[in-house]
């Protein structure tokens, strides 16, 4: 499963890129509200040490407007992909750069059947945003389990599915259990899933035994 970071923060996104887990980078009008930068800028900055996937939304609502602002966003660099919103405009913005050989997220899905139109309309990834169904009583992994089948079931739909909006590390599992292809989250819970208690208590121990021993590896 691919990794992606979910922010527009290009600090934090030089950080994760630097353990090479960092498969991706998903960014929405918020987060680069949340900058305070030139979303131009920000694209740049970021595809300058991110050779995978960057998604760039769209802030138009009509299908013109979203194409003139998918093709000029597409211009910053190969590994743009345009993000369009889960709506028969979007489906169809969708449809027209596909066929134009540039990848398109769609995004904002929140119901299996939302998930097979947009990859019968030629999406390179579709986002489930799990945690927003959470937040209303929903089992936002109910919708990742029922688009996987939906499209295991229709070997000829190549479209990748990015988990989104994940909370937390339980979140990431899950949708590994369940075969998702992407998860993009925020930098926080990429970094929570490497700890583990057992693991600080085990190094804690394993370094206090060593301190007994007087020696030291530099200086062997
Ligand atoms: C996905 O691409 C979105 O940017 C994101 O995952 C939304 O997450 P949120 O529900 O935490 O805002």
């Amino acid at each position: 499963m691919k990794f992606f970071a979910d922010t527009a923060d290009t600090d934090e996104i030089r950080d994760l890129a630097a353990t090479g887990l960092l498969d991706g980078v998903t960014t929405n009008p918020s987060l680069v509200s949340q900058t305070g930068r030139d979303f131009f800028d920000v694209l740049r900055d970021i595809c300058s040490v991110v050779d995978g996937p960057v998604s760039a939304e769209v802030t138009a609502t009509e299908y013109d407007g979203m194409l003139v602002e998918g093709r000029k966003l597409a211009k910053v660099a190969d590994n743009i992909v345009i993000k369009v919103p889960l709506t028969w405009d979007g489906l169809k913005a969708c449809k027209t750069l596909s066929g134009e050989g540039t990848g398109v997220n769609v995004t904002l899905c929140f119901a299996p059947v939302q998930a097979l139109l947009a990859a019968k309309a030629g999406a390179m990834f579709i986002s489930p945003f799990v945690g927003r169904l959470d937040d209303i009583g929903h089992e936002g992994m109910q919708l990742i389990e029922d688009i996987r089948t939906i499209y295991d079931n229709y070997p000829d739909l190549s479209t990748e599915i990015l988990v989104a909006s994940i909370r937390h590390p339980g979140h990431v599992a899950e949708a590994a259990r369940i075969g998702a292809d992407v998860c993009t989250c925020p930098p926080a819970v990429i970094k929570k899933l490497v700890a583990h208690p057992l693991t600080d208590k085990g190094l804690a121990a394993f370094l206090a035994d060593w301190q007994k021993t007087g020696q030291n590896i530099c200086s062997a």
